[in-house]
């Protein structure tokens, strides 16, 4: 808070076309210092979690285009994937639940299921047509927590180097330390091409996202040919206060004991939420770094109209979660205290006595 009011005296925003501000610059620097790569790396800023997939997205192929392959239109993403709600987003996604109305209107894109033999063959039957794969590491959020393993991910990304295809980490959801650590990618010891940030960038705070672009991929666009140039642009790009705010947010992450609060926070949830585990009516339990998520036998998925039951069980006990339908789940900030996230359990828990069939 003390760093945006400050940053409110200095410069309240600027357009981030043909100038820059010392804000966006440290922050570029922070976030590219904790990326796999050597030097030479880039942050593009956008506004929100969607329109980071979206710059990723046209990136690759602008990628590619430069490369002489601009036959390269496809794009793969994973079933219980997504990306956000924008046009390329959705295609990537293409959740029938969220967007099978747009299904008309949206581009060509393959959706597979997540497994390395199936992501094999797809990559097989279109060699030569996929600019990139982009994938939610290690917890697939929106669709309702799905997990997979590091070693699950590692083969994943091992297939698109195999292919020779750009590796998009979507780490809206899962980064800064939200899976234990600071990347979820980090697990699985993975180099993505392109890396999507938003929501935790700020701390939560206001509205800031980021496509970080490795090495490789900024090398095709380093020219002084301005027709090369990745045209893309808005209003509140790098807004300076929004910066400010996550140069805040990074310092404080990066000096505290964000490990250790994941963990205590992870292991609070081994033993309040996993037990719950031998409840009739409770299909999975799945638990990583600051995520608790109880799915219960229900049909109807994201629709199933238990969600606004165990909603309202929740606010009762004055917590506000947000169901992804028959998926309960709890993702709380790493500063939430023991006397929290005992009442956070308590109400998931008596929500789920109170709703299972
Ligand atoms: C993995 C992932 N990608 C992208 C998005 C879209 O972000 P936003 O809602 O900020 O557009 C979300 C939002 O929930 C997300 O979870």
């Amino acid at each position: 808070m003390q760093a945006i009011r400050d940053a409110t005296h200095r410069l309240d925003h600027v357009l981030f076309a043909g100038a820059t501000h010392p804000h966006a610059g440290k922050l570029a620097e922070h976030l590219l210092r904790a990326m796999p790569w050597p030097a030479g790396g880039r942050v593009f800023y956008s506004d929100n979690g969607s329109t980071a997939v979206e710059v990723a997205l046209k990136m690759a192929f602008q990628f590619w285009c430069h490369r002489n392959e601009s036959h390269r239109t496809l794009f793969v993403g994973f079933e219980n994937g997504y990306h956000g709600d924008t046009f390329g987003a959705m295609s990537v996604g293409r959740d029938p639940v969220f967007f099978g109305r747009f299904e008309p209107l949206l581009f060509r894109t393959l959706r597979v299921h997540l497994s390395t033999e199936a992501l094999d063959v797809v990559l097989t039957r279109h060699r030569g047509d996929v600019a990139a794969v982009v994938l939610e590491p290690l917890v697939q959020g929106a669709g309702g927590m799905q997990m997979h393993s590091p070693d699950e991910l590692r083969a994943i990304f091992e297939v698109t180097r195999k292919h020779r295809v750009l590796f998009v980490a979507d780490e809206v959801m899962t980064g800064f330390g939200r899976t234990g650590s600071l990347w979820a990618f980090n697990q699985a010891g993975i180099v993505p091409n392109l890396v999507c940030l938003a929501k935790g960038i700020t701390g939560g705070v206001l509205p800031l996202a980021a496509t970080l672009v490795s090495p490789d991929v900024v090398g095709a666009f380093d020219t002084p040919d301005r027709s090369r140039t990745f045209f893309h642009g808005h209003s509140f790009t790098a807004n300076p206060i929004a910066c400010a705010a996550a140069v805040a947010n990074w310092e404080l992450l990066r000096s505290g004991r964000w490990q250790a609060d994941v963990a205590r926070i992870e292991r609070f949830w081994e033993s309040s939420v996993r037990p719950l585990d031998a409840l009739p009516g409770v299909k999975d339990i799945r638990i990583r770094g600051l995520i608790a998520a109880i799915e219960l036998d229900i049909p109807g998925g994201y629709l199933a109209a238990i969600g606004a039951a165990l909603r309202r069980e929740c606010l009762d006990r004055g917590v506000l979660l947000r169901p992804l339908g028959n998926v309960l789940y709890a993702l709380p900030p790493l500063c939430t205290s023991d006397e929290s996230l005992a009442v956070i359990a308590d109400a998931m828990s008596h929500a789920v006595r109170s709703c299972r069939m």
